[in-house]
């Protein structure tokens, strides 16, 4: 109880505790037997607190180095059709609507994505994994904005599977407790 209110008196040092023992999940699509899945993750690398200038205090986790950046105008109902993750990289949708599917038939084949704040997945059925891929279609009523960062290594970042399918809103709505109080 005392501590509770210690850290309440306290709001930046519990803001610090918090966030060294949260870790980024992030849908992401692997591959399993030569199919593709959706599967949720959760990264290594815990959050940490930024001493950068600019964003001193807050939260911030390392995801690697990555090796270039697209970025990407899909427009409203296109069909990515089938394809496989050209390389091993995060994506990031920053507005629009992603409809990712793979084979399979029940909710762990399927998932939306809305770009913002939630709007980051790693693509990893690369073709020597995954024979077909993934289909992405872009069923929202505006374009769909995306940046693709293929990691600089050609490798898949340090992860924990949570699950089979792609992570729930409660599963990345953690990142709301990062907030810096008001
Ligand atoms: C990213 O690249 C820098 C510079 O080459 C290197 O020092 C650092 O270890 C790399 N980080 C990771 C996570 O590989
Ligand atoms: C990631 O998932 C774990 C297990 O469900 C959860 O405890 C944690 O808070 C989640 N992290 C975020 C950032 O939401």
């Amino acid at each position: 109880m005392k501590f509770l209110q210690l850290f309440r008196l306290f709001a930046v040092p519990k803001l610090l505790q918090q966030a060294a023992s949260l870790k980024l999940n992030v849908t992401a699509i692997g591959a399993r037997d030569g199919l593709s899945t959706l599967e949720c993750w959760q990264m290594d690398q815990p959050f940490d607190t930024s001493t950068t200038p600019g964003t001193s205090g807050s939260a911030q986790t390392q995801l690697g180095n990555v090796s270039t950046l697209s970025y990407s105008i899909l427009p409203s109902a296109f069909d990515g059709g089938l394809h496989n993750a050209p390389k091993n990289q995060w994506v990031v949708f920053l507005s629009g609507l992603a409809y990712i599917t793979v084979p399979g038939d029940d909710d762990t084949s399927s998932v939306f994505v809305t770009g913002g704040q939630f709007g980051l997945i790693f693509a990893a059925d690369t073709s020597d994994v995954s024979k077909e891929g993934h289909r992405t279609q872009y069923p929202g009523i505006t374009e769909t904005v995306a940046l693709q960062m293929p990691t600089s290594d050609g490798k898949v970042p340090k992860h924990d599977l949570v699950h089979n399918g792609p992570c729930s809103i409660s599963e990345i709505a953690g990142l709301r407790t990062l907030t810096l109080p008001a």
